[in-house]
């Protein structure tokens, strides 16, 4: 390894920011200044959207739901572009499509429709991709209310509102993850937040950061009953599969997010009476890869991450695998933008260096 060169930049702080502190030696989480577990279950994510967004825009409203409701309706014309061709894409895939059709701008306009935009084009391109008509926007609802009405078509009960609010909340912004450090490098060269959020997912879609949930749901089924869960991760392991929803670059502990999914998935099978045979049959399957983990990796800690639970609250309120990473982007793109904007009140382009180790100088043909 070159003299300076941290790989993956492991341990560069490469910004200062007021938004969110990860503390991954004790597993704390901290979103302006309230702990992740006090935010998800109490906060709506027009709240948790505000709180990210305050001091970033001159002209914030006090209350964001009623901006954002109209920015749904508006988002929503750009839904006649979606034909069944792209419907029928990977959901992500057809989501960022149509998502780059919106203007560049840096103004909270832009910012709102932007937030609307994946709450709105993922229940229209999982309807058009199963042959249905999509939903319109009901702006007088909650914004998680409105998402799972126009992903059913039928509106939802207060404990799914409740359970989604929080999981929107609880990944809403994390430090300098790989895909908020793609939205600040592009806000950087000044393209403006739609191009900064198109970049923050396209970095998010990885295996290795939001596509993880949707795998996590594979796992789980391939497993089928606790008692296969050690065998099935040890061949996984042996192929050379990463086990989907554990280890994380900061936390070298359990990941805090994972236990505010986990009590939110908790609420809400108690409240439909739903599955909860599903919860218990996760733990062993969690308890089973912690423990193989420990024995395989004595030196590198590797716990739950966030997609573990995220996986297992998504499919309690009926949204397919295949839509999993989109709904993570409806949550973190308050983030994405207020970093975006966060780097442009500082200024300054990012432009790293890099040691140069190929050939040296020789003539050309
Ligand atoms: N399963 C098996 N082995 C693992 C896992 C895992 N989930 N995670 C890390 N390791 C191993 C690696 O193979 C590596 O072993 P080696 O040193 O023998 O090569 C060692 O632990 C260190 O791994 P790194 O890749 O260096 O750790 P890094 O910090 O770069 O990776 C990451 C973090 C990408 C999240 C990794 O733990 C992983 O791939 N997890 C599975 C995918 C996942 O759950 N992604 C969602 C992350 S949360 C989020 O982004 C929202």
């Amino acid at each position: 390894m070159s003299q300076g060169l941290a790989q993956g930049l492991e341990g560069v702080i490469a910004a200062h920011t007021v938004l969110s502190d990860v503390d991954g030696a004790h597993g704390r989480l901290v979103i302006r200044g309230y702990a992740v577990e006090d935010l998800a279950g109490a906060t709506r994510f027009e709240d948790a959207a505000h709180l990210l967004f305050d001091g970033f825009f001159d002209d914030l409203p006090a209350d964001l739901a009623q901006a954002l409701g109209a920015a749904r309706v508006e988002v929503f014309a750009q839904v006649a572009a979606l034909d069944e061709a792209l419907a029928k894409r990977d959901p992500v895939e057809a989501m960022r499509a149509l998502l780059a059709r919106l203007p560049d701008g840096d103004d909270l306009a832009t910012a709102l429709l932007l937030l609307a935009a994946p709450a709105v084009f993922t229940p229209a391109v999982l309807r058009v991709g199963a042959g249905r008509a999509p939903v319109a926007p009901d702006p007088a609802l909650s914004h998680a209310a409105d998402i799972l009405r126009m992903t059913r078509g039928t509106p939802a009960s207060d404990a799914e509102t409740r359970a989604l609010d929080a999981y929107l909340v609880t990944v809403c912004d994390h430090g300098l993850n790989a895909s908020t450090f793609a939205a600040r490098v592009i806000a950087s060269t000044r393209a403006g937040l739609t191009s900064a959020v198109l970049g923050g997912l396209s970095a998010l879609k990885g295996p290795l950061h939001g596509g993880a949930p949707g795998p996590v749901i594979d796992m789980l089924d391939a497993i089928g009953t606790p008692d296969n869960a050690r065998p099935w991760l040890e061949k996984a392991l042996a192929r050379g599969d990463r086990l989907m929803g554990f280890g994380h670059r900061i936390y070298r502990v359990r990941d805090p997010r994972a236990d505010a999914l986990k009590a939110a998935v908790r609420r809400l099978s108690d409240a439909a009476g739903a599955r909860p045979g599903r919860v218990v049959f996760a733990e062993a399957v969690e308890q089973a890869a912690l423990q193989i983990l420990r024995e395989r990796k004595p030196d590198r800690p590797l716990d739950t991450n966030v997609e573990f639970y995220t996986a297992l609250l998504l499919e309690a309120l009926g949204l397919p695998p295949s839509s999993f990473t989109c709904v993570f982007a409806m949550g973190r793109t308050a983030g994405w933008i207020a970093h975006a904007r966060e780097q442009l009140a500082g200024g300054k382009l990012i432009r790293p260096q890099s040691v140069y180790v190929g050939p040296g100088v020789r003539q050309a043909a």
